[in-house]
């Protein structure tokens, strides 16, 4: 017997790629499984694949980023296996353009089903949860792309935001015995073929999108029951945690300190001290000043 035997499930986006993985992965420890996907042919054929290897799980096409489309999956989660216990967001799309040139149609594309998806999909779900007495797990997808990444405002600025819904979302329901973690997940997969980093196409090896999904699996288990509020790397060879944002050094002045003490005293404490930005996490280049280009 697996480690999610008489728990039901539901995960977005399980057509393909990275989700798919998590839904074999669920139906291998037990767990009973409603594969979403707004691409219903793709998540009937994982249904089925879960059925021919002896697991429950059932297809559902509902858009995940509008409310009706939260209602109905979770419904059908409790209509179909009477109860929902687990829930993981892991729907996405992407519209990559740089800043100055995103549409405000590209900004919104994403937010909404990255961001508003989740936060439905999560409520939804918790609810339930909650009604039930029974706690819960949910599993949130970010990238690193959130720690700042060149094409990226509405991907990265989602995923950023999904991190901090995690964090509160953890403070919030623990005491109705339901965690929330997120994964920050890597594999090979339509998404994947179109990485760009510095705004740069770039060739990666390949890695089994279904990977994730074993560490999704334990998430989601009472194994894992002491774990909440936390981001894991996963996928590839490692589990890795994410630091959470956190204050570092500091400049201390008198509360009631006058702009002339800060340009006294700021670069005195902050020089090499910035923080690196970005997703490849580069030395910080602009201690010699972020200029203008030189006119010709
Ligand atoms: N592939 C990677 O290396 C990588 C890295 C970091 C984060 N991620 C994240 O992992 C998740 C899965 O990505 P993937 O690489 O498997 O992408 P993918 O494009 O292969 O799969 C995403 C699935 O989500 C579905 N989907 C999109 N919008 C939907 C909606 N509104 N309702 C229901 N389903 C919807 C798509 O039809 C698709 O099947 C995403 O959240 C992505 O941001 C992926």
């Amino acid at each position: 017997m697996g480690i999610l035997a008489g728990k039901a499930a539901i995960v977005t986006g399980g057509g393909r790629g990275i989700g798919r993985g998590h839904c074999l992965h669920l139906a291998e420890q037990g767990a009973s499984v409603i594969v979403n996907d707004i691409d219903l042919e793709e998540a009937r054929k994982v249904a089925a694949e879960i059925g021919e290897l002896g697991g429950k799980a059932s297809a559902n096409d509902a858009n995940i980023a509008t409310r009706e489309g939260a209602q109905a999956l979770v419904q059908q989660c409790v209509d179909e296996f009477g109860a929902i216990h687990v829930a993981v967001n892991n729907a996405g799309n992407f519209k990559d353009r740089s800043f100055l040139k995103m549409s405000d149609e590209e900004f919104d594309a994403v937010v909404q089903v990255h961001m508003y998806g989740t936060f439905r999909v999560a409520q939804e779900a918790a609810n339930r949860m909650k009604n039930q007495g029974t706690g819960g797990s949910i599993v949130n997808t970010v990238s690193a792309a959130h720690f700042g990444n060149f094409g990226q405002t509405n991907y990265a600025g989602s995923k950023g935001a999904i991190a901090s819904m995690t964090y509160t979302w953890a403070v919030e329901l623990s005491r109705y015995g339901i965690r929330v973690n997120a994964i920050s997940p890597s594999g090979t997969t339509r998404m994947s073929a179109t990485a760009k980093v510095g705004g740069k196409t770039v060739e990666l090896p390949f890695l089994d999108p279904n990977q994730n999904g074993a560490f999704v699996a334990f998430l989601c288990s009472d194994e894992a029951d002491w774990v909440t509020g936390q981001i894991f790397g996963s996928g590839n060879n490692r589990i890795q945690i994410l630091s959470q944002p956190k204050y570092d050094t500091a400049l201390h002045l008198p509360t009631d300190f006058s702009v002339d003490s800060i340009v006294e005293n700021f670069k005195k404490v902050f020089d090499q001290r910035l923080e690196n930005i970005g997703l490849m996490r580069a030395p910080y280049a602009f201690y010699d000043g972020v200029k203008p280009p030189e006119k010709e």
